[in-house]
């Protein structure tokens, strides 16, 4: 499996990227997780990408593709399940460049809430966890993010017949129904 899952924040990447892990046996890679362990470990690439990060803005696309390409590389016999990478056109171009086939994206499910829904659950976890760009300003920012940068990856990849939508306003349970159907698990 070389499943992309793309969505908004909130919108569940994290909690079904796991599910579909531990189901498929697949490489869970989560590049926003592997930031914020870089920062936490005060890392050089830690510091680089902090700022970014607590302003919900990308991280430098060269910057991606060397914390990911390496895994990507490494997981390829046993499947990934990609996790927030790409976010761009342009690092999916970059992705298809640098696994030279073109065949490192098998399927893309974008998992689709709404707006206010997704506003909801970034607060709860607010409220509940401690993570930096969970808060009203830098929320907006991420939103803004996503609709500049990832919904033309959306179209770039419905035009590659390699999209499915997902009604990810459901319950944890149902859109994880929903995502392993679609995929055949
Ligand atoms: P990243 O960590 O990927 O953050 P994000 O895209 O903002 O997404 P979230 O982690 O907030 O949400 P999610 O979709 O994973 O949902 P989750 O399962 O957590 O990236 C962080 C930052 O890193 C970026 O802003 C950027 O700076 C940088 N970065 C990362 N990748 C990059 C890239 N490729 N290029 C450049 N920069 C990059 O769920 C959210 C909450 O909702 C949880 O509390 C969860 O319990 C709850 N929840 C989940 N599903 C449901 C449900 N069905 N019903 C009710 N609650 C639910």
């Amino acid at each position: 499996m070389k499943l992309v899952l793309i969505g908004a924040p909130g919108s569940g990447k994290g909690t079904q990227g796991e599910r579909l892990a531990r189901r498929s046996g697949a490489h869970h890679i989560a590049t926003g997780d592997l930031l914020r362990a870089e920062v936490q470990a005060r890392s050089a690439l830690g510091n680089q990408v902090a700022g970014y990060l607590e302003s919900g803005t990308l991280v430098p696309d060269q910057l991606l593709l060397d914390l990911t390409m390496p895994l990507i590389e490494a997981a390829r016999d046993t499947g990934y399940i990609l996790d927030g990478f790409p976010r761009s056109v342009g690092q999916a171009v970059r992705l298809d460049e640098l696994s030279g086939t073109g065949s490192a994206v098998e399927s893309v499910l974008y998992i689709d809430v709404p707006r206010a829904e997704l506003v909801a659950r970034l607060m709860r976890r607010a409220a509940e966890q401690d993570r930096v760009d969970d808060n009203e300003d830098v929320i907006v920012n991420r939103l803004r993010v996503f609709d500049s940068e990832t919904i033309p990856l959306i179209d770039y990849y419905r035009r590659r017949s390699l999209l499915q939508v997902i009604d990810g306003g459901l319950g944890v349970a149902e859109v994880g129904a929903l995502l392993a159907a679609a995929i055949g698990q």
